[in-house]
């Protein structure tokens, strides 16, 4: 696997494919690779020829009180885990590669942009828009694959392709969780022993609360209640449990068989995003 730093490099890589009339899968990342970023190269790999991951810590998606400065970075073993998956080429641009210093341009959605991580992080998904938009460009894939754990992202780049005209398919990809049900994230390795612990409460209580909704529960009352458990829990913080449609975000009040459950949860300094399909769950 060859890693490339500069937009020029990987443009010799991919119109060599194209020329060759072989099919490109991206996976964007910000690295700190697990299991839930193994599961989107696996998938593009059986819908591909060929699969690019990028890695780039973008500083455009980070408020200024967030945790750029800490968010996990490990490119040795990310290159090893890549390789070990058979990816064709990584891109790892720096900083300075993605954004000139005089850069003026940012890609604003202003759907699905009014609630839920845009409301508790604001400017997160002009941040997130505008890079995901630079890399689709930078290497005009036929598909990009993103995973459903961050459910409104997916829809944002999706929306944001379809009105850009941006000639890609994007994919989404289950959530992928630890045996105790946290859905795996890069962010997880901040959790101390204890919090790691509590934070498997928040696919318990998603679930339960998916279930009381599908068999006929007040959708507002539940989520209350959620909220109300949450805390009892141990979590210190929530800026959300909400109950929303699965395709325009908006709130749902009573449950007519389509809809997703949403929570961003605080456990000391660490943020924790979860969102499952409102259906009933047994288990
Ligand atoms: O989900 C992420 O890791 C990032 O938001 C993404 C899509 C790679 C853009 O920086």
């Amino acid at each position: 696997m060859e890693v490339v730093r500069t937009i020029a490099e990987l443009r010799q890589h991919t119109s060599r494919w194209r020329i060759a009339g072989q099919t490109i899968g991206l996976i964007p990342t910000m690295g700190a690779l697990h299991n839930g970023h193994l599961s989107l190269i696996k998938l593009a790999q059986g819908k591909c020829d060929r699969v690019i991951a990028t890695i780039f810590v973008n500083p455009r998606q980070f408020l200024p009180n967030e945790d750029f400065e800490e968010y996990p970075r490990n490119e040795e073993s990310d290159i090893q885990k890549l390789i070990e998956m058979g990816v064709d080429l990584l891109f790892a641009p720096k900083a300075p590669e993605m954004y000139q210093p005089d850069a003026s341009t940012t890609v604003v959605i202003s759907k699905l942009t009014d609630c839920l991580c845009a409301t508790s992080r604001p400017g997160f998904f002009d941040g997130v828009g505008t890079v995901v938009t630079k890399l689709l460009i930078q290497a005009l894939p036929d598909l990009a694959i993103f995973g459903e754990k961050d459910y409104q992202q997916l829809l944002v780049i999706k929306r944001l392709t379809r009105d850009l005209d941006i000639p890609v398919e994007i994919i989404g990809a289950p959530t992928i969780r630890e045996a105790d049900g946290l859905a795996v994230s890069s962010r997880n390795v901040f959790l101390s022993q204890p919090n790691r612990e509590t934070a498997s409460k928040v696919f318990e209580i998603l679930k339960k609360t998916a279930t009381a909704i599908a068999l006929g529960n007040d959708v507002l009352a539940a989520c209350k209640e959620a909220r109300t458990e949450l805390i009892l829990a141990g979590f210190s913080g929530i800026d959300y449990f909400e109950a929303r449609h699965s395709e325009t975000l908006e709130l749902i009040q009573n449950f007519e068989n389509s809809g997703r459950l949403f929570a961003a949860v605080w456990l000391g300094p660490t943020r924790l995003i979860d969102n499952l399909e409102i259906k009933e769950y047994r288990d």
